[in-house]
């Protein structure tokens, strides 16, 4: 075991409540941890103010909090603090991303895109596509359901405006290879719109090494609080960027018939944004980064393939995705519909996912309806792997007596 998961525990205050629980779903959102929780108290019970405009000191101290938090995301991600941009979530920032192409796109371009696209990631474009008349390509995804470079660059042309990209399946969990990617779209003036939902909370990420153009995350999914998330948008893309809302706080100058922006990120921001949120976030990645994302990836992975090689051996079990690089498991038991089966998870206090995990595509292309989701993170341990396996011989075992 990489990390001391009775110490992380303590920092979970659902686990004093539900001792018992066994938490696989983090791939749908993480636990909540105490630091993250005391930081959005901190907003709400000694400030509770408006940023930006107060002129009084506990405006001043929760702009302060908030426009740190930009910094303290912006280091996480090797980003410059005008690149971060607070959203709701990684479906508000794709989307701001898609809209602004719906002026930009025309019949004869073409977007590059994949199935293993989560629907946040792929409707957008799919309403871009429609409204543009801008071709879908989708990149063809290996045996495994992988995407290869050879693959990507048979698709990749002239005409190639736009390539959306998942850096982490929250089906099939393994990494693509979207450095490599975005350096090829760059030769031909693509832009890369990169999905890093689940990547995030698992692997280090670096826009300048990857040069991203784009790239949106959740503060949910990795120890923060709901309704809070990011959009990196490069600096250079900022300026031809017009705003998709507008409201308070995101101009420079208003006439009847004319308005000017605010430099990025503030002409992105408009109204008052979530500034507990993006506090809570702040302290979340502080825990994060004092955990070391590389232990956390070493930990998960430990878990995962303890579990798997167990889940392996289970006669009636298919698993549907290998080498998870952040400890998902996408699995049915014999022909029973993943929502019964969930609901023996349930009596025995162990939280999985089940349905189509908004990614039907990938869902089609794997031959399932729907299925069952484990996934791992900090506070997980092999006793909560032990339970998910007993749990999975019961449900197969109860559905077979019928
Ligand atoms: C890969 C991926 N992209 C996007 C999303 C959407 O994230 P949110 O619901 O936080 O906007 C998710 C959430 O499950 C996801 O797993």
């Amino acid at each position: 075991m990489i990390l001391d998961v009775e110490k992380i525990r303590k920092l979970f205050p659902i686990y004093e409540e539900n001792p018992n629980i066994v938490y696989l779903d983090t791939a749908a959102s993480s636990l909540k941890p105490t630091p993250m929780i005391d930081a959005l108290n901190h907003y709400y019970q000694k400030l509770g103010v408006n940023i930006h405009r107060g002129v009084y000191k506990i405006a001043h101290e929760a702009t302060d909090l908030y426009e740190s938090a930009r910094t303290k995301l912006a280091h996480f991600i090797n980003a410059s603090d005008d690149e971060v941009i607070f959203t709701k979530g990684t479906t508000n920032s794709l989307n701001m991303v898609a809209n602004h192409y719906l002026d930009i796109l025309g019949q004869s371009d073409e977007i590059i895109i994949s199935e293993l696209e989560h629907h946040s990631s792929f409707l957008p474009w799919l309403n871009v596509s429609q409204k543009t008349q801008a071709k879908l390509n989708f990149i063809e995804l290996d045996n495994n359901g992988k995407i290869t470079i050879e693959a990507f660059k048979r698709i990749l042309n002239q005409n190639t405006k736009v390539v959306v990209i998942t850096a982490v399946s929250n089906v099939m969990g393994n990494t693509v290879p979207v450095k490599e990617i975005t350096r090829l779209a760059h030769e031909v003036g693509a832009h890369v719109v990169v999905d890093a939902a689940q990547a995030a909370p698992h692997i280090k990420l670096d826009v300048r090494d990857l040069d991203s153009d784009y790239l949106a995350f959740s503060g949910h999914k990795m120890l923060g609080p709901t309704g809070i998330g990011v959009l990196y948008m490069k600096s250079s893309l900022a300026k031809s960027f017009r705003p998709v809302e507008f409201g308070g706080e995101m101009i420079n100058q208003v006439t009847k018939d004319s308005m000017t922006f605010k430099e990025s990120p503030y002409k992105f921001e408009a109204g008052t944004p979530n500034i507990a949120g993006a506090i809570g976030l702040a302290a979340a990645i502080d825990l994060l980064t004092e955990i070391g994302l590389d232990n956390v990836t070493a930990h998960v992975d430990a878990l995962y393939n303890y579990t798997t090689n167990k889940l392996k051996n289970i006669e009636g079990v298919k698993i549907y995705n290998q080498d998870s690089d952040t400890g998902i498991i996408a699995f049915n038991i014999d022909a029973i519909h993943p929502h019964d089966a969930a609901s023996i998870f349930d009596k025995n206090n162990v939280c999985v996912r089940a349905g189509h995990h908004c990614a039907q595509l990938i869902l089609k292309w794997l031959g399932a309806e729907s299925t069952l989701r484990a996934s791992f993170y900090i506070y997980n341990d092999f006793s909560d792997c032990d339970k998910f396996i007993e749990s999975v011989i019961e449900a197969r075992d109860f559905f077979r007596k019928f």
